[in-house]
């Protein structure tokens, strides 16, 4: 049955709400069995354009993903993130959440936090856009990793952070590598759900990038758990095609018109 931002809210402190990333449709189908909400992350620049950061990836190639990943999501909510500079100000933020929702027919926007944007939420809020926060390490402002939230002055302000974003009307909140005590505090004191990367077993859910966690993009930082090793699995299917191919073994006559 296909989730709504309501059902999302409802399952905070009822049962874990799991979501991963995905870029296509291929990957979509998968993860709709089993995912509560999938995301179109721009982390899209780095694992499929292999760019340095997420900066410069544009709204449309993150729509064209978007496109095709809903049409693997039956079931799951399907989450775009708005790409840096496209929420500038509420007026542009708009434009372009509008833009996203329309063409690709997902059912929510996600964006970074800066401590700065809760007027831009509340904005899309009040124009029907869904809107998921995300706090802590947010790839698109902060220049160098670092993991937010361990002293108490940190922590604090992300707090207040977090109560502005839930106050804004945002549905979810991303925490990115908060601080242990930090996300339980958060997760304890919001009434919607926190999806942690890198921030402990106390949030609501739990988000990672899907490539990462199959061993497929070689970026795997101390929060990623390889679940397998894809890499080494393709790796071995593609040396057996190549020797098959050099030693005339393939195509066989089944594979031939
Ligand atoms: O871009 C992305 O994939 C994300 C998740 C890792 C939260 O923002």
């Amino acid at each position: 049955m296909k989730l709504n931002i309501k059902k999302i809210i409802n399952k905070k402190r009822k049962s874990k709400i799991v979501c991963l990333t995905a870029y296509s449709k291929s990957f979509a189908k998968i993860l709709d069995k089993y995912c509560d909400i999938v995301l179109v992350g721009d982390s899209l620049a780095n694992v499929v354009y292999g760019m340095n950061n997420t900066h410069k990836i544009s709204l449309e190639t993150m729509i064209e993903h978007a496109r095709s990943v809903k049409l693997g999501c039956k079931n799951s909510l399907c989450v775009v993130d708005m790409p840096k500079n496209t929420y500038r100000n509420k007026k542009i933020a708009l434009t372009n959440a509008k833009k996203i929702i329309k063409s690709t027919m997902c059912d929510a926007v996600k964006i970074e936090s800066n401590f700065r944007n809760e007027t831009i939420i509340k904005h899309l809020v009040n124009n029907k856009i869904a809107v998921m926060g995300h706090i802590g390490f947010t790839p698109q402002f902060h220049k160098r990793f670092k993991t937010p939230g361990k002293t108490n002055s940190e922590k604090i302000k992300l707090i207040k952070e977090a109560f502005k974003i839930e106050k804004a009307g945002a549905f979810s909140i991303v925490l990115e590598c908060i601080s242990t005590e930090t996300s339980r505090e958060i997760t304890k004191k919001l009434n919607i759900p926190t999806i942690g990367i890198g921030s402990s077993i106390y949030c609501d859910g739990q988000i990672l990038v899907t490539d990462d966690l199959l061993g497929l993009s070689g970026f795997y930082p101390k929060f990623v758990k390889k679940y397998i090793n894809l890499n080494k699995i393709i790796e071995k299917a593609i040396q057996k095609y190549k020797k098959e191919v050099t030693r005339k073994l393939f195509p066989k006559k089944n594979n031939s018109f």
